[in-house]
């Protein structure tokens, strides 16, 4: 494998460039390619095989563009496929947990929110990591149903999202929690409307700066570091229609190229 080679990234849809624009911030150096599979968007509510199904073919098709790491910005794709994946292909994975441990070891009121979505909260691996921290602890978790299919459908500016959200919130507020985990990576295209819901004082945690420092940690251990030091180019493939990836990224990616891919 050549340290050249670009870093992979698949989520079920658009929601995965919050954390790919980390991981670019993080490592100005690399290449990267990007797959959403708006396709077969939103991953939470299908079955763990359907997600692992899936998983597989994104990963293949990251595989064959010469991806010589692939992060998993699907939190739905890492609680239900990240020990398969591992166990399946000789490069690293990095996966995208809900960061529950910093919340839990942070929170004044014991009371902490988690809003994910039903495949992530359903998933093995979510129940272990959160009865690994939160013991003594009041732990609401709310599915963000319906959440992904309007930020997908390029809605955040909605009153239809403000009051999604407002109902999966109060049951938090009214048990005064301290820390909101959002455990979907689409999840931080939110943030604006969560803190105008939210009283002040609660502290919003995302994963995104948290996987970018573990690839580069990872990257760093496989001697799989680009040493250039030119700027990275990003390719973001996508297999249905583009307009909402484009808003997405329009500011903040630097010598990206958008392009459809039936995968
Ligand atoms: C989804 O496709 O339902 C959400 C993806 C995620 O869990 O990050």
């Amino acid at each position: 494998m050549q340290i050249t080679n670009p870093i992979g990234v698949f989520d079920s849809g658009v929601g995965g460039t919050s954390i790919l624009k980390e991981i670019i911030h993080t490592l100005p150096f690399e290449d990267t390619i990007y797959l959403a599979d708006i396709k077969n968007a939103p991953y939470g509510e299908r079955t763990p095989n359907e997600i692992l199904q899936l998983s597989i073919k994104n990963t293949e098709r990251l595989i064959d563009h010469g991806s010589k790491l692939i992060v998993v910005a699907c939190n739905t794709a890492t609680t239900n496929a990240i020990d398969t994946l591992r166990n399946t292909y000789n490069i690293p994975f990095i996966g995208i947990e809900p960061a529950i441990k910093p919340a839990a070891l942070a929170s004044k009121t014991k009371s902490i929110g988690i809003l994910a979505t039903k495949g992530t909260l359903s998933s093995a691996l979510f129940a272990r990591t959160s009865s690994l921290y939160t013991s003594g602890l009041n732990v609401i978790e709310v599915i963000g149903k319906g959440l992904v299919e309007l930020i997908e459908g390029g809605k955040l500016q909605s009153e239809e999202l403000h009051q999604l959200l407002t109902s999966y919130l109060n049951p938090m507020i009214a048990q005064n929690i301290d820390y909101l985990v959002l455990g979907c990576s689409h999840y931080p295209y939110l943030i604006p409307i969560l803190k105008q819901i939210l009283p002040e004082g609660v502290t919003i945690i995302d994963s995104g700066q948290a996987v970018a420092l573990q690839t580069k940690r990872i990257l760093e251990k496989n001697n799989l570091l680009n040493q250039s030091h030119k700027a990275g180019a990003h390719k973001l493939y996508s297999n249905a229609t583009t307009t909402v990836l484009e808003q997405l990224t329009s500011e903040a990616f630097q010598n990206k190229e958008i392009s459809y891919l039936d995968f």
